[in-house]
């Protein structure tokens, strides 16, 4: 009796511990295994290039595959339709006005690496909101938001907002970096469209005048004169010019702060990109990560590696496309084999719509389209319309996000922080104001109402248009106030090759357009000016400048002065003078 009640006592305490055990045990697992995050960001990839998205010549199986086992955002939004505003948004949460990344004199992007433009410092990434829970974490491809700040300081780069590796561009893919030279000038096409030309006439104004007043004055002689003047000329043509020496300058690879390839060879880019993504996961798959894969495809200048030369029925640009789907289906694939499957939080989107103005000017090639396909929605790139903003979305967290499912109420690439931050158990920063809304409730179909009550859409520090849904579960609308002059018989600015925001290259709307987007999201059939119209305007109007209050004027970084302006001495460059070098393709396989 006693024998037996002491084995019952013994066995009910081992059974006690090995029940703590396991209590603690799992505690261990829970914080050892936070969810990594495995987030790709396209360049200019439309909606209608992807197969989940109903286009059924190109080739994505694998990012079909993500939609697949988890789940497609049909009205996913970006709430400035060009690169580095876009950009800015996704890694803060916020409207990139808050930055400073809009302005109304000049264009919507950084014009050089030797510029001091960038997202400020103090603006806090999902890469710093994880990093405080404990997370490693990585960015490779383009960046676009800046290298330096006034000196040479690296303080826009990647690795001082909270990414622990960067591998990549610092600036954008751009015409002048294709590996045999494509004919086309993106950063002129685009200082004469941003006002470059005044800016280098006030320059030369400036430096004229400032020649006279030494003559005036007497400091120079008549032949100093002349001479000051011709380098005053000069100074202005190099500064205008700077641009055309495009792919030393503005095409480069960086690792952290250091310049490894100069110019960048494009070809074996994505080959590359992907060898350094899968080795990041491999090195990391102890610790809960965060990697960016931000591609600098599928933008122009069109590379891909010769495996995928004419494989696609859409020329270079659907085999860039379909690169560009391999390469992620290679990451998801390192997923599965560090059996990483479950436990990664996968997000896939691009930072706009395609680039209709994009058209090859080679011989043989002439008027090929080279900057993807909208589908169903109206204008591109840099527009307020729909094929602008709207961007292909696909997410994946199994088994949180149900496989199959279709998110179609509006949601923005701005809610993908505050959404990390719930996943992860962190904290979204509360110091400032967070646009995106955390959106975890939607994706895991607990609920479907859409997260946003107002959508604004920028165009630099201007708001061309508001999306909204009025009613709980209706009809989705959009009021757009302003739209862009399209070259005659197009939907796009061939004439100044991006749609511009302002001026006598707009039109605004008074009344402004309403369209019905739920039943007509080609913005076909603006609606009838009715009392109920006149009241979705009113609402809009409201919302619009109620948003605007929150908005403190902070410092312009796309300002001549910053975003143009180049200063020689801040030219990022590998080994001065010649500034140029290639990396070593081994070399390239290791990501740290
Ligand atoms: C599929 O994508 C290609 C490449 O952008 C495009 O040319 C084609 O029109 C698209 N097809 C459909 C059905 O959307
Ligand atoms: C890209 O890789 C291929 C095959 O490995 C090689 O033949 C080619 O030279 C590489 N291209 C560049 C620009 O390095």
């Amino acid at each position: 009796m006693g024998k037996l009640s002491m084995t019952m006592k013994l066995g009910s305490s081992v059974i006690l511990l090995l029940l703590a055990a396991s209590v603690f045990a799992s505690d261990d697992v829970n914080t050892s295994k936070k969810p990594n995050f495995l987030i790709f960001l396209v360049d200019d990839l439309g909606m209608g290039d992807v197969g989940c998205f109903g286009n059924d010549t190109i080739r994505t199986p694998n990012i079909d595959r993500i939609a697949s086992e988890g789940v497609k955002l049909t009205h996913n939004m970006v709430p400035a339709p060009t690169c580095t505003p876009s950009r800015a948004a996704f890694l803060t949460g916020r409207y990139p006005i808050r930055a400073g990344l809009a302005s109304k004199l000049s264009g919507t992007m950084f014009g050089c690496n030797a510029c001091i433009g960038g997202m400020p410092p103090y603006e806090i990434t999902f890469a710093e909101v994880l990093k405080e829970v404990g997370y490693k974490t990585g960015y490779l491809g383009k960046w676009h938001l800046g290298i330096h700040s006034s000196y040479e300081d690296y303080a826009y780069l990647p690795n001082n907002q909270g990414f622990d590796y960067y591998y990549g561009m610092p600036f954008t893919n751009i015409n002048e970096c294709a590996d045999p030279p494509n004919g086309r000038n993106s950063v002129r096409s685009l200082m004469r469209a941003g006002g470059g030309l005044y800016y280098l006439a006030s320059i030369t104004a400036v430096l004229y005048s400032f020649c006279y007043v030494s003559k005036w004055f007497g400091i120079v002689s008549s032949r100093g004169f002349v001479i000051s003047l011709l380098m005053a000329t000069l100074l202005s043509y190099l500064l205008y010019m700077y641009p055309e020496s495009g792919n030393r300058f503005l095409c480069i690879l960086m690792k952290n702060h250091e310049v490894v390839e100069q110019p960048i060879r494009l070809e074996n880019m994505t080959v590359r990109f992907t060898n350094q993504a899968t080795s990041f996961i491999r090195e990391n798959k102890e610790k809960p990560f965060l990697l960016m894969m931000a591609y600098v495809k599928v933008h122009t200048a069109l590379f891909t590696s010769k495996q995928f030369a004419g494989v696609s029925r859409h020329g270079q640009y659907g085999d860039n496309v379909e690169e560009m789907d391999w390469s992620v289906g290679k990451i998801l694939d390192a997923l599965d084999q560090n059996g990483l499957k479950d436990n990664t939080f996968v997000y896939f989107t691009s930072d706009h719509g395609g680039h209709i103005e994009e058209v090859a000017v080679e011989k043989g090639r002439e008027g090929e389209r080279e900057g993807g396909w909208n589908g169903i929605y109206k204008g591109g790139k840099s527009q307020v319309w729909e094929g602008g903003v709207r961007v292909p979305t696909v997410a994946r967290y199994p088994p949180s996000i149900p496989s199959n499912t279709v998110i179609s109420v509006p949601t923005s690439t701005m809610d993908i922080l505050p959404t990390i931050a719930k996943i992860a158990g962190a904290k979204e920063p509360d110091d400032r104001i967070i646009d995106g809304r955390e959106m975890t409730e939607l994706l895991f179909g607990k609920d479907k109402m859409a997260v946003h009550d107002h959508f604004f859409i920028y165009c630099g520090p201007w708001i061309h248009g508001v999306t909204f849904r009025p009613d709980k579960g209706g009809i989705v609308y959009k009021v757009i106030f302003t739209t862009p002059k399209w070259t005659q018989g197009t939907q796009a600015c061939f004439h100044t090759w991006l749609c511009q925001c302002s001026g006598h290259f707009v039109d605004h709307h008074d009344p402004p357009l309403v369209f019905d987007l739920t039943n007509d999201p080609g913005e076909h059939r603006p609606l009838q000016l009715t009392e109920e119209t006149k009241a979705l305007i009113e609402k809009a109007r409201a919302a619009r400048d109620e948003h605007e209050k929150t908005v403190v004027p902070v410092t312009d970084q796309f300002s001549l002065f910053r975003a143009v302006l180049f200063r020689p001495w801040l030219q990022p460059c590998c080994n001065f003078p010649y500034c140029s070098c290639q990396e070593d393709d081994a070399h390239a396989l290791h990501s740290s």
